[in-house]
């Protein structure tokens, strides 16, 4: 099937990011799609330089291929524009004009909310804030409304469901992780999306019959950024420190250092379950004493 999705099996910052855009490569696919929030930081190493992506697709290092931000997709101009300014690959990205814009009073009222970002450990870029304004049905600013945006606009249901009738390959980039998903993770200490492999189709505006491949990654170990459980946490300093400096564990959008604990294998088999995982990834395997 065309559609290969990417999700995160563990608590997030599993190296999605990276999976997605070797992968972009390797399987040469015509399109990559990325969907969730920009409390997500996809970090990607390519020709020597570090990019860390909220929005772009990781795709964007094969230059063949087409980018898209689906429905489901939440864009903070700014950021996105320094984005489109770093990959350079602005003329080969299309946005649904569904895709919700995170406004600065979005993004003001998570921070000022002392519950999201003490008990909850927000990342406070105004996702939630943005999705519950969606969900109670308020005046929002969609993508279609940004002039900044306008020339990205496409029908992109109708672009890709084409596309996959011509024979087109698809990866679809998911973001966060299993244990952050609203509806399968661990509540409260929890995202405001699912971030599951079905949810992420739904995101992009595709059905689940084109699904093919899809990967769950995971770490050796798991990591939080933020409060929640962590089974068997690593408190030793020192232990904890070579997993800050030399395994980079340090928030990519939230610059916080994460938390560490032993690698959960009842998590692993709901994320496979849950996403009908056919692949595994695994990251930071040097990490591994
Ligand atoms: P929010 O989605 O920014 O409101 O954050 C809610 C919870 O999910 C917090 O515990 C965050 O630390 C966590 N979280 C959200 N996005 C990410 C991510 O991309 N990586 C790791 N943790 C995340
Ligand atoms: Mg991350």
């Amino acid at each position: 099937m065309p559609v290969d999705i990417v999700g995160g099996g563990q608590g997030g910052d599993e190296g999605t990011g990276k999976i997605c855009a070797y992968l972009a490569v390797k399987g040469d696919y015509d399109y990559s799609i990325r969907v969730g929030g920009p409390n997500a930081g996809h970090t990607i190493f390519f020709n020597d330089k570090i990019y860390t992506l909220k929005t772009m697709p990781g795709g964007f290092v094969n230059k063949r291929a087409k980018l898209v931000l689906g429905a489901g997709t939440y864009i903070i101009t700014d950021w996105l524009e320094k984005e489109i300014a770093l990959t350079g690959a602005g003329n080969r990205l299309l946005i649904d004009p569904h895709a919700v814009i995170i406004e600065p009073r979005h993004t003001a009222s998570e921070r000022a909310d002392a519950r999201m970002m003490g008990k909850i450990g927000s990342v406070g870029t105004g996702l939630g804030a943005a999705v519950r304004d969606r969900i109670d049905r308020k005046p929002l600013r969609f993508a279609k409304d940004e002039p900044r945006l306008k020339k990205y606009i496409k029908d992109v249901p109708e672009l890709l469901n084409k596309a996959l009738a011509r024979g087109s390959r698809m990866l679809l980039e998911g973001t966060q992780g299993m244990k952050l998903s609203n509806l399968h993770g661990e509540y409260p200490f929890v995202t405001s999306r699912d971030t599951t492999a079905s949810t992420f189709m739904g995101e992009a505006g595709l059905g689940p019959k084109y699904a093919g491949e899809v990967y769950a990654v995971f770490k050796p170990y798991v990591t939080r950024v933020g409060p929640g459980m962590v089974a068997n946490e690593i408190k030793d300093k020192k232990v904890l420190s070579r997993y800050h400096t030399v395994g980079r564990e340090v928030g990519s959008v939230s610059g916080r250092l994460r938390r560490v604990g032993a690698f959960d294998m009842d998590v692993a088999r709901q994320t496979v379950s849950i996403n009908s995982a056919t692949r595994l990834a695994i990251t930071h395997i040097d990490l591994l004493e």
